[in-house]
């Protein structure tokens, strides 16, 4: 019984060894992904091999190579390497329809074959952004759209404004065995879109050298916003002031035109226009006025304007510690009234504002100066209130005291009267 497994067991492990020697004889084979325009090579190997013939066929099973031998005109195809264990072709400038399972096959009894999945990988298009309108005016809607074409699989598009990443709709389609990617991105555009970069990238497996991308730089169109600098905070007699026009607009405004209470400039040697600025070499109190400048281009004029008002020159200026009880400013209701008349002032800057702080400035001083007058007072009150006490206290308790050589005779003198102390002092020293 024990012996028969055994022999059993023996007869085993030698016809499991025969089939091991006569299994490693067959075709293997792996799959290759190439890119479009590549080489491809089919390798088939064959372990232990007599000299039985390998064979590739292509997918629509036709032979390709029999051994070393071409069986089908297609000068793409070659033959790499034939032995008796390896049999390789090369496929060149691989295209997609040479996509497909490949099949190697060895010419036992009977035939052992082996599939090979040759994969093709399609490159993206170079992207094409559309949409774009150039210049595009602030507050127009766009859609920007980039394609890419021929990609196998899909290929990722992404956008970019100003390297930074922004979302987009992405939307596949399958046109034959490739794909066209679109993806499309809405604006809706203002001033600060001017001079902006979009990109749209293509991220690809086929692309392994730098990505794909195309890129468009916005042109935005907008009306001037003009705004009045001014190198005083307080403007006063004699001294110089420069105001300047600061006009954004694209397209760059037409020169700024300078106007004063609605008329043109006084021709004065004082007052000199230079491109945009307005220099006073010496302010006088007749310059007190409502300045105004204008820049426009096509799309647009816009405007801005400065009240001057000239103050007295420093010297006649009262002194700052009495604050006046009435800020030296003109009547505030005269100039709110201008600013109303002008809807189209954007950077405006006047001593208006300054004037209705000198009014705040000087309550605020004039409460000030009663909380400090009230304190003072308080103080004072309460100073000599306290130094007539203080006063009691020390003729009733201390006068002796301060006599006395010790405490103890500190105390005897404080409770004794002023005449005893008198003569105690006389006697101690
Ligand atoms: C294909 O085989 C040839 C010859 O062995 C080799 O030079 C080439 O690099 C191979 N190409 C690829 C894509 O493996
Ligand atoms: C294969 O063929 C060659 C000659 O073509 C011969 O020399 C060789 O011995 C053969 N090998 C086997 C394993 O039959
Ligand atoms: C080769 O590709 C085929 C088809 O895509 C697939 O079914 C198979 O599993 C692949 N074989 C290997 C070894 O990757
Ligand atoms: C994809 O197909 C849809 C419907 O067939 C079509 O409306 C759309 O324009 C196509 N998109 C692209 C990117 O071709
Ligand atoms: C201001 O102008 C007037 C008249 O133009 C002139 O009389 C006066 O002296 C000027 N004041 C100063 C401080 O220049
Ligand atoms: C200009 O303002 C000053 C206040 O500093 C005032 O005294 C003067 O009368 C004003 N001049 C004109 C012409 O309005």
């Amino acid at each position: 019984m024990k012996l028969k497994s055994h022999l059993i067991f023996t007869l085993y492990t030698i016809y499991g060894i025969l089939l091991k020697g006569i299994s490693g004889q067959y075709p293997l084979v792996q799959n290759v992904t190439v890119t479009e325009g590549g080489i491809a090579n089919l390798t088939c190997r064959v372990e232990f091999n007599d000299n039985t013939s390998l064979q590739w066929s292509n997918p629509a099973q036709q032979t390709l190579f029999f051994g070393d031998k071409k069986a089908l005109r297609d000068n793409r195809i070659e033959l790499v390497r034939a032995t008796s264990s390896e049999l390789t072709i090369s496929i060149s400038d691989v295209t997609l329809s040479d996509e497909g399972m490949y099949t190697c096959s060895l010419f036992t009894m009977p035939v052992r074959t082996a599939k090979a999945y040759l994969t093709v990988l399609g490159v993206p298009e170079k992207p094409e952004i559309d949409g774009l309108t150039k210049p595009a005016m602030e507050g127009d809607h766009i859609t920007l759209t980039c394609i890419t074409q021929g990609s196998k699989p899909a290929a990722d598009l992404r956008w970019f404004r100003n390297e930074k990443e922004v979302k987009g709709a992405k939307e596949v389609n399958a046109s034959g065995k490739t794909f066209t990617v679109r993806s499309s991105l809405q604006l809706q555009v203002d001033r600060n879109d001017d001079g902006v970069a979009y990109t749209c990238r293509v991220d690809h497996v086929a692309l392994t050298q730098a990505p794909q991308q195309a890129t468009e730089v916005l042109e935005v169109h907008y009306a001037p916003r003009v705004e009045i600098t001014h190198s005083l905070e307080v403007p006063q007699e004699g001294q110089y002031l420069k105001l300047e026009c600061v006009s954004k607009g694209n397209p760059s405004p037409d020169p700024v035109m300078w106007t004063k209470d609605g008329s043109e400039l006084p021709d004065l040697d004082r007052m000199i226009v230079e491109g945009r600025e307005l220099t006073f070499t010496s302010l006088n109190k007749t310059d007190n006025g409502t300045y105004r400048c204008e820049a426009s281009n096509h799309l647009g004029t816009s405007s801005a304007q400065y009240v001057l008002y000239v103050y007295d020159a420093p010297t006649t200026l009262p002194p700052p510690t009495t604050p006046p009880l009435h800020p030296i400013t003109p009547d505030p209701t005269a100039l709110l009234g201008s600013h109303a008349s002008d809807p189209t002032v954007t950077g405006n800057r006047d001593p208006n504002a300054l004037g209705q702080h000198g009014t705040d400035h000087a309550l605020i001083g004039g409460v000030v100066a009663v909380v400090v007058f009230v304190t003072l007072c308080l103080i004072i009150v309460l100073g000599r209130y306290l130094a007539r006490h203080k006063g009691t206290y020390l003729t009733n308790e201390a006068k002796g005291a301060d006599d006395a050589p010790d405490a103890d005779t500190a105390i005897i003198n404080a409770e004794g009267n002023h005449a005893h102390a008198e003569e105690k002092k006389e006697y101690f020293i």
